[in-house]
């Protein structure tokens, strides 16, 4: 494969997370590009998500005490120095040889966890020695229960400190422009973790039934599978895809640790809201001592500054982490993370709010038309 060069020292013109996206957009050979750029559809969402963060203004505060400052908080037992944790993105090895093996040491050199995804290009034992001890596996649930319960050991055995179950893609999206550029995995590129995993028994399908709802849909997890992994979890288990908040509700009541809010960066239903709109509803659903996490279009200090105030205990980030994989490999991906953390230090030193928890709504200030 012809891997973009790995670039050993950072240019000095990348300075935010969408000067990686540029620099990335040069590099990735097209299809590739387009397969981890692309949202589904029209990619309506793909911009309101970040669309949403530019809604709400910051409002700057004056000669707070910044005495004890910190960007510290802590998720089951894990402290974090700063909110923040590398979403599950599949398949790293599209952009780098070592692909998910470089994510894990620069993540580990500036301490953000990292999530696993199932669909890793690496094992996830050989992620787990390469990164830090905190990592997180997110798991995919399989058609079979025998093939998700030996992921879920192989993720605990390895050292996993919490498992994501990600629900909210049952069936794959359409995303057209990845369609267009004809994306396709290469043969050096797989799905290693799952080289076990039978696929999918086929299915009869009577004329007039749909691939989609009897087929695909036949085999996609139900609340009897969640409270059967809920038994077998070990872990802090975690469900990511949320969205409303009587499924947050039901899903704290199914005694689930916590949630992410996500719709999958865009790429699921291209008709839903946006993580950020629908945070503080889902908040008021499960109260306030309960870890919520949000993902999709945070590119800057200050979007994660902003879903902390309505309510978030951390965010991830998803695209990023690939564009900076595929500039300067694990270099890369802990500058791009070092570039974000310390924008959100200087958002909360302009806001007056010296920790996470002086990050709260009355930070924040909707604009309103001025006539
Ligand atoms: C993803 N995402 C994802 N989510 C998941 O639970 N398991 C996975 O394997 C993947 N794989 C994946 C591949 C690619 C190329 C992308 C872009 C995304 C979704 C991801 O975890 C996250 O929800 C979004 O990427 C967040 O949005 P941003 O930060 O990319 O805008
Ligand atoms: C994606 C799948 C892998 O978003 O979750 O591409």
């Amino acid at each position: 494969m012809d891997y973009p060069k790995t670039l050993q020292a950072i240019p000095p013109d990348l300075v935010c997370l969408d000067d990686y996206e540029q620099f990335a957009a040069q590099q990735i050979p097209s299809p590739y590009f387009e397969y981890i750029h692309s949202g589904v559809a029209d990619e309506r969402l793909l911009h309101r998500n970040r669309d949403s963060f530019s809604q709400l203004d910051i409002l700057p505060r004056l000669l707070r005490d910044f005495h004890d400052a910190n960007s510290a908080t802590s998720l089951f037992d894990q402290i974090l120095s700063a909110p923040i944790l590398l979403a599950p993105v599949a398949h790293q090895r599209l952009v780098h040889p070592d692909g998910e093996l470089a994510t894990a040491r620069g993540a580990a050199a500036v301490d953000v966890p990292m999530v696993v995804s199932t669909l890793a290009s690496q094992r996830l034992e050989d992620i787990a020695r390469a990164g830090a001890p905190g990592n997180w596996f997110q798991l995919y649930l399989q058609a079979r229960r025998e093939d998700s319960l030996s992921l879920l050991r192989r993720a605990e055995d390895a050292g996993y400190r919490a498992i994501v179950v990600t629900l909210d893609t049952p069936v794959n999206g359409l995303r057209n422009r990845s369609q267009r550029a004809g994306f396709a995995l290469p043969p050096e590129v797989s799905e290693v973790n799952l080289a076990n995993v039978a696929p999918p028994p086929g299915r009869q399908l009577h004329p007039g039934q749909s691939i989609v709802l009897n087929g695909i849909m036949a085999d996609a997890p139900d609340w009897e599978t969640l409270h059967w992994l809920r038994q077998q979890c070990s872990l802090p288990l975690l469900v990511k895809g949320v969205m409303h908040p009587d499924d947050a509700r039901e899903l704290q009541a199914a005694g689930i640790d916590g949630l992410v809010i996500s719709n999958h960066g865009g790429r699921s239903l291209d008709a839903a809201p946006t993580p950020l709109s629908m945070l503080p509803a889902i908040r008021g659903a499960v109260g306030n001592d309960y870890p919520l996490l949000m993902d999709g279009g945070i590119r800057r200090g200050s979007d994660v500054f902003k879903a902390l105030a309505l309510g978030a205990n951390a965010v991830m980030i998803g695209r990023p982490q690939v564009y900076a994989l595929a500039t300067a490999g694990a270099l890369g991906v802990a500058h791009m993370l070092k570039l974000l953390i310390d924008e959100l230090h200087i958002t909360m030193a302009l806001a007056g709010c010296p920790r996470l928890d002086t990050i709260q709504r009355h930070c924040l200030h909707t604009p309103r038309p001025l006539l």
